[in-house]
């Protein structure tokens, strides 16, 4: 592919990328990056999930890859997601409590649980489906325990 050919496909697809954000739902930055990271922990965490549940077969690499991922987003500094006015009362499209702004230590805590439930994770995923099962349990508690404190449920 020449230079020419390549500038002309990354042009193009900047443009259906803005087109895209264009028809989603006007949230501002912050908040479609935190509502992202949390799907993609959902994503991980379904993996590690269905196969601590029995619904899919055990695999030791998949379970570790997405522990891998858990842990990763873990590890994401939280602090340009929550800019101050992007609660739930300011914002249509965003299920984040004032709590979280009333209460910042509170929340970071629970980030840390989540942080401290993903190394215990991805210690042991690879290690066979009991070791793997046992670690699932606080990890899913960790996102739980947030959830119940500081976002809206509905
Ligand atoms: C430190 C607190 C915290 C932790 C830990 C946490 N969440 Fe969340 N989660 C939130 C908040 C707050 C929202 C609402 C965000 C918004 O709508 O702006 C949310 C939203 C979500 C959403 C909806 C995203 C969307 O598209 O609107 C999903 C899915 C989700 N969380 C999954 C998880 C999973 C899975 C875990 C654990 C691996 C987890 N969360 C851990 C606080 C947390």
């Amino acid at each position: 592919m020449s230079i020419r050919t390549s500038l002309f496909s990354l042009a193009t697809l900047a443009a259906i990328a803005a087109g895209a954000s264009a028809t989603a739902q006007d949230l501002p930055a912050p908040v479609m990056a935190r509502q992202g990271q949390m799907q993609a922990m959902a994503i991980n965490v379904g993996i590690v999930g269905n196969m601590a549940r029995g619904n899919t077969e055990y695999d030791a690499e998949m379970a570790q890859a997405a522990a891998n991922n858990l842990l990763a987003l873990s590890q994401i500094d939280q602090r340009f997601h929550w800019p101050e006015g992007t609660d739930n009362f300011a914002l249509e499209g965003t299920a984040a409590l004032p709590a979280i702004w009333e209460n910042p230590d509170g929340f970071a805590e629970r980030y840390m649980t989540f942080g401290t439930a993903a190394q215990g994770l991805a210690d042991v995923a690879g290690n066979g489906l009991d070791a793997m099962r046992a670690a699932v349990g606080p990890l899913g508690g960790s996102c739980g325990g947030c959830h119940d404190d500081f976002r809206q449920s509905n």
